[in-house]
């Protein structure tokens, strides 16, 4: 079975940019792939190149067994595709929108575009230019599955989204999973891809650092979990600093900041007893990670 994609050196330089350096990368069919990377790392470059509407500076790129660059059109007709910088014609509204492109498709059931629209409580007899960023973004979204593509780019789909929204996105995102579709999807928030996709890639300016299952991941993130106890009994820093994988312990009054690496079961099980009132777990920035990876070597 070919790869939903496959780059083979894919290089793009704007000026003195480096802005993707060399990617190599296989997708396999059936997957949910999230891309990686802060701002600037070269992810909407790689995907723009995927749909052809760059042109390499060196490499390749092939999307469904289609080279992304001469055969783009072939490309468009079977992936949905959502840019980062989605616009649409303001003075239509949703409706005119979304049939005027599924008539250029012409593979679209339309009964597809309402049920999602109504998925996403989309209002689509409004005119797109007085829609807010997030509801202009769900025009994006249905745009790109309506059509039920084999294969869907999403660049930062969630990127406006309420949490409502986000949910409800990657419960679709789950959906096309389990009916055998692929799914590309780039973020810059670590816990968002690592519970939607099933393989990551790790950005880093212009260079693909790491490629990696998200089970593989999830054993070797470290987040920042805060644990308020309740009052009455002493913070137990002595049982939370016996738990294997705490890699770092601060009390604070009430409430003990911890590191942990992986999993937080056993962190939890020990402090349960204890009267736990509060537990935040922090989103691990992305240079943490990158240092995990890495060391702590330089560039
Ligand atoms: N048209 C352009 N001309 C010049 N430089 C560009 C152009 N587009 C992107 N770049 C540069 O290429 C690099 C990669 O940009 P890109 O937009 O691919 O990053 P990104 O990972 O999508 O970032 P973000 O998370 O902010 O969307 C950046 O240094 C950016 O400034
Ligand atoms: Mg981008």
């Amino acid at each position: 079975m070919a790869p939903a994609i496959a780059t083979s050196g894919l290089t793009k330089r704007y000026g003195a940019t480096l802005a993707l350096d060399g990617l190599d990368l296989e997708v396999p069919e059936g997957i949910v792939f999230g891309f990686l990377g802060p701002n600037g790392a070269g992810k909407s470059t790689t995907i723009r190149l995927l749909m052809g509407l760059l042109r390499p500076t060196s490499g390749s790129a092939t999307v469904l067994g289609l080279d992304a660059l001469r055969q783009r059109e072939l490309v468009h007709r079977r992936v949905g595709y959502l840019p980062g910088d989605f616009v649409a014609y303001r003075d239509l509204t949703g409706h005119e929108y979304l049939h005027y492109l599924a008539e250029l498709r012409g593979d679209v059931e339309t009964s597809e575009i309402d049920l999602l629209a109504k998925r996403f409580e989309l209002d689509l007899d409004r005119h797109i230019g007085s829609l807010s960023h997030g509801n202009r973004q769900k025009v994006g979204i249905v745009q790109a599955f309506m059509h039920r593509p084999e294969l869907v780019v999403l660049d930062e789909p969630t990127s406006g989204l309420d949490p409502l929204m986000q949910r409800e996105f990657l419960a679709l995102v789950r959906e096309e999973r389990e009916a055998g579709r692929t799914v590309f999807l780039s973020s810059h928030v670590l816990t968002e891809v690592e519970e939607i996709a099933d393989v990551v890639g790790i950005l880093r300016c212009g260079r693909l650092v790491a490629t990696t299952e998200v089970d593989e991941l999830r054993t070797r993130t470290r987040r920042r979990v805060e644990l308020t106890f309740a009052g009455g009994e002493p913070v137990p820093s002595d049982a939370l600093a016996r738990v294997a994988n705490v890699r770092q312990l601060d009390v604070e009054d009430r409430t003990a900041h911890v590191v942990i690496e992986g999993s937080m079961a056993e962190l939890l099980r020990v402090a349960a007893p204890f009267g736990v009132d509060q537990v935040v777990s922090n989103e691990v920035d992305l240079e943490g990670i990158f240092l995990e990876y890495y060391g702590h070597e330089e560039g």
